[in-house]
């Protein structure tokens, strides 16, 4: 583990070890049981291009608690981009007031990784277009081993929207890196090569530990597909409790989520539910993130 700035920025899974998720996980583990006394002494710009809800507000929290006044950046209104200031303008003048970091979500358009390379301080991914939201892996990974001892083998279902998910992408080096097995399910113009892929959700949920969905990411869809585009044979349906929920499967879900579209509410409020933990553990994931950032060990 470097213990200088080898790294000033975290985009991906690219310079990642099994020792810095160990890392990772102990940091995230330390400040659940251990709340710091804040004192303010550093600042942590938030640039958010696109909209957010949980990372956003988690981020906000978790600089707060690690000593960063979190100073936001939300949205294009009221801002100077509705003037025609580009974001790449706006991301130079934010670090011309000297934050001690930033932290950034954009679309895949946004140059992150060089105007990253140029920063003298750590810039951290919110969440990049399609290709990666590494934060998310990490809050997903904590729940994942609040759950399962030995992370090793675990039976991992993707289902829905494969394709156009960022959530996915940082997910599967998470999952790579840890053992965990992974496999998908989803419509034939929504699935991704390279990993074992079901056709049939009942058949992908007798296989699963857990059932990890997400929703029909339209906004990212380069082109229309036609109104469920074969999603209707991958949503929740109730008698699928009585084979997955009733043997102890787990659902997840990176928010929001669509329901009567990918789930139910009564799902995502049953105890076998990680949903909301997975947003709890968000402040936590974040907290380390920003404690291993500090300590250059990212
Ligand atoms: N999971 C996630 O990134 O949610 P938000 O878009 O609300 O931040």
């Amino acid at each position: 583990m470097p213990s200088s700035h080898s790294f000033d920025f975290f985009l991906n899974f690219d310079s990642w070890s099994r020792d810095h998720l160990s890392r990772f996980l102990s940091i995230a583990q330390q400040v659940k049981i251990k709340p710091q006394s804040i004192s303010l002494k550093k600042t942590a710009s938030l640039l958010f291009f696109e909209s957010s809800t949980r990372t956003r507000v988690s981020f906000e929290l978790a600089a707060f608690q690690e000593g960063y006044y979190p100073s936001l950046f939300s949205g294009k209104e009221s801002t100077s981009l509705e003037k025609g200031e580009t974001l790449e303008d706006t991301f130079e003048n934010i670090l011309a007031m000297q934050p001690d970091l930033v932290i950034v979500r954009a679309g895949e358009s946004f140059p992150m990784q060089d105007l990253a390379k140029q920063a003298h301080i750590p810039i951290l991914n919110a969440g990049w277009g399609v290709l990666s939201h590494p934060s998310q892996a990490l809050l997903d990974l904590l729940t994942l081993k609040d759950q399962f001892q030995d992370l090793q083998g675990l039976r991992l279902l993707v289902i829905g929207d494969v394709k156009h998910s960022r959530v996915f992408q940082s997910l599967a080096e998470v999952a790579k890196l840890c053992g965990i097995e992974m496999a998908i399910a989803a419509p034939r113009d929504f699935q991704v090569d390279g990993f074992k892929t079901f056709d049939d959700l009942e058949e992908g949920l007798r296989w699963a530990q857990v059932a990890y969905f997400l929703r029909i990411q339209k906004e990212r869809h380069s082109h229309k597909f036609s109104e469920q585009a074969g999603f209707e044979n991958f949503f929740w349906k109730e008698h699928q409790h009585q084979f997955f929920l009733q043997r102890n499967g787990f659902v997840m879900h990176p928010g929001p989520v669509n329901y009567g579209s990918e789930l139910s509410r009564e799902v995502c409020r049953h105890p076998q539910s990680l949903i909301l933990k997975q947003v709890a553990n968000g402040v936590f994931a974040r907290r380390a993130l920003l404690r291993m950032a500090q300590e250059g060990a990212i």
